[in-house]
């Protein structure tokens, strides 16, 4: 592998990724955003981190999607019309694969526009999904979720299904996730549908071990940011001298992800140079944990009323569905 050249980096330093980094790094307290985790490696170890033992999100959705996909349709399809099901971040869509299944099955007319930051996600998508799915109509969008979704909203004023599942919403501290929905919201018309994956509160360790496994994937898929700065930004990064630190707080439901500075140090990022304190830290990820009484409190700040609710078999994770209010 070759370091980029001067004028490749000159222009990656034009984007959004580098003044993004760069103002995260200069902030009184260091942060950068868990959006960017996901580049090819990324992509890779987050599937990874699906695989392990401690992390139960994806487990309990699959339960929820295996098991409920038919009363979902069936929501759906209270109205006759055709509809358009927008999915904001579907990663590799094995969970909304047996909604889409299922929705086939019941003989649905729907267009699945999947929406991704990761444009892996959206190639391997469209690739796929017409090979498992036959005959499924399909557009991939790769980007941001509200700006792809108001380009949905220029070529189709179809009724509106929104998927965000997986507990990205816990992205998004509460009140990021509320502004978020009202802005679904203000894109959407009465009677459309969004269904939200909430990860609920529950034993604190059981929380926090699922952000701290033993194998070390989530350590690495944290790292990985700083190699992708690394490589992609020219930085110099030495990834050795950062512990992984997660921290999940019962109370708020707020589980963060740090990265500690082993020592005193100062990473170069082009020509820029940032200082580390003994023991600083970067702030990368929240996954916010929620009570079912605080998701229906969100649906009433956002515009929303609670249409219903699928768990899993412990409790651990829903699926909630809200109706768009006039
Ligand atoms: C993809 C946002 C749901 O926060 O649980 C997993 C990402 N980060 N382990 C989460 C993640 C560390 C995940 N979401």
């Amino acid at each position: 592998m070759f370091p980029p050249s001067t004028a490749t980096l000159t222009a990656r330093r034009s984007t959004t990724f580098y003044t993004d980094v760069l103002n995260g790094l200069r902030a009184e307290h260091k942060y950068l955003s868990s959006k960017y985790f996901y580049d090819e490696t990324g992509d890779k170890l987050f599937q990874q981190i699906m695989a392990c033992p401690e992390y139960y999100p994806t487990r309990c959705e699959m339960e929820i999607m295996q098991h409920q996909s038919g009363r979902m349709a069936r929501q759906f399809m209270e109205d006759s019309a055709d509809f358009d099901l927008v999915e904001l971040g579907p990663g590799d869509a094995t969970k909304s694969w047996f909604l889409l299944k299922q929705l086939q099955k019941d003989q649905a007319r729907f267009t699945y526009y999947p929406i991704d930051i990761s444009s892996n996600v959206i190639k391997w998508l469209e690739n796929r999904l017409p090979v498992t799915l036959p005959g499924i109509r399909l557009q991939g969008l790769n980007g941001e979720y509200l700006e792809k979704l108001h380009q949905v909203n220029t070529f189709s004023s179809k009724r509106k299904i929104v998927l965000f599942m997986g507990a990205n919403i816990g992205n998004m501290t509460v009140q990021q996730a509320t502004q978020f929905c009202r802005q679904i919201h203000a894109q959407l018309h009465p009677g459309d549908l969004l269904l939200t994956g909430f990860d609920l509160k529950k034993h604190p360790r059981t929380v926090l071990d699922a952000y701290n496994d033993r194998q070390g994937v989530t350590r690495a898929f944290n790292l990985n940011l700083l190699t992708r700065i690394n490589r992609e930004l020219g930085a110099d990064f030495n990834i050795d001298q950062f512990e992984h630190y997660p921290v999940y707080d019962p109370g708020s439901g707020a589980c963060k992800s740090y990265l500690i500075s082993r020592q005193v140090q100062v990473v170069h990022i082009g020509d820029k140079e940032i200082s580390f304190a003994e023991n600083e830290a970067i702030f990368m990820e929240i996954s916010q944990k929620y009570s079912m009484a605080e998701t229906e409190s969100m649906a009433a700040q956002s515009g929303f009323e609670p249409a219903e609710v699928f768990y899993d078999s412990k409790k651990w994770f829903a699926d909630v569905l809200w109706r768009r209010l006039p």
